[in-house]
């Protein structure tokens, strides 16, 4: 258990992860409206490169600044990272957290869903999946919504315009029955094992094509209908695109925490070896049974139904 004391006051006080995570939980809700409202007028590109060698949009950077003041000033947050920062910022004491500021913000010229993604993690950065305490993400869709993954369960939120927010389920599981399927990447990079899968995944009638090109809205189509989402290793690139400790750890917990399943490809993303902040995986999340036919499809087995 992670504790806070305040020294510079004459009284102490302590706070427990419970505490911490449910204020992180509060911060989110409340600055994902502010997040909203300065959408418009900052769809442009910055001059500026991020860690991952991307120019960030304004809306990426005023998000990123907004969550960085509000959770780096928390009483018990050690350190802040995001997808927009080139290395942790030392907060203070206690638990660490990443956030990808606007996942998906290429999706802002052509007004399409995006999301806010954060991992809070026990340990100092970078961190290991199993030091993960909760996972949350906002989706800015046509509501405002946020899933949060805490001690094990999943609960769905909607956030309303002045940041206070409330339960719309309280435990959300992946549905066994799979619908829906999204793969990012371009098709010509995809391996051959992998292309294999997806034809096999085509063929099944009950199976609908659902990708829209933002990680947690394609992710939130899979947690609500059941199915798979990935971005997978690419020919081009072995690692895919996605960030290990900003957006795999987190959308993992998220996923297993409901009742699904995650892979990097042979083994779950929440077991992923990460040695820098802005390592990347291969992420596969979806229910199990499906999941389980895509790590024997990789592994070049032939699929037994
Ligand atoms: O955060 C990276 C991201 O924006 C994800 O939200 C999304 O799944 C992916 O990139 C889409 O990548 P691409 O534009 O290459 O298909
Ligand atoms: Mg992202």
């Amino acid at each position: 258990m992670t504790e806070s004391t305040a020294d510079s006051e004459s009284e102490s006080f302590s706070l427990t992860d419970d505490e911490i995570i449910n204020s992180i939980l509060d911060i989110l809700a409340r600055t994902a409206p502010e997040i909203r409202n300065g959408l418009p007028g900052r769809r442009v590109k910055t001059n500026e490169e991020n860690p991952s060698g991307e120019s960030p949009m304004e809306a990426d950077v005023f998000a990123d600044e907004l969550l960085r003041n509000r959770l780096g000033s928390l009483d018990g947050i050690g350190e802040y990272a995001s997808e927009e920062r080139s290395s942790a910022d030392d907060t203070g004491s206690g638990l660490s957290v990443c956030i990808d500021p606007l996942d998906g913000s290429s999706n802002l010229k052509s007004n399409a869903a995006m999301g806010t993604i954060a991992a809070v993690y026990d340990a100092p950065l970078p961190a290991r999946g199993s030091d993960l305490v909760a996972a949350a993400y906002v989706l800015y869709g046509a509501t405002t919504t946020m899933i949060a993954a805490v001690e094990g369960n999943v609960a769905d939120y909607v956030i309303y315009q002045d940041g206070s927010y409330e339960p719309i389920e309280q435990e959300v599981r992946v549905p066994s029955e799979p619908t829906v399927y999204g793969f990012g990447g371009r098709v010509p990079n995809w391996p051959r094992d992998f292309n294999s899968f997806v034809s096999d995944i085509e063929s099944d009638t009950s199976m609908k094509l659902r990708y829209g090109g933002a990680m947690v809205g394609d992710v939130n189509q899979v947690l609500t209908y059941g199915g798979i989402f990935g971005y997978p290793a690419l020919t081009n690139a072995p690692s895919g695109k996605l960030r290990v400790q900003f957006e795999g750890y987190p959308i993992g917990y998220i996923i297993e925490c409901a009742g699904g399943a995650s892979s990097d490809g042979s083994q779950s993303l929440l077991a992923v070896e990460s040695n820098d902040i802005h390592d990347r995986t291969p992420v596969y999340v979806g229910t199990p049974s499906l999941v389980e036919r895509l790590e024997g499809a990789l592994a070049g087995k032939a699929d037994s139904e």
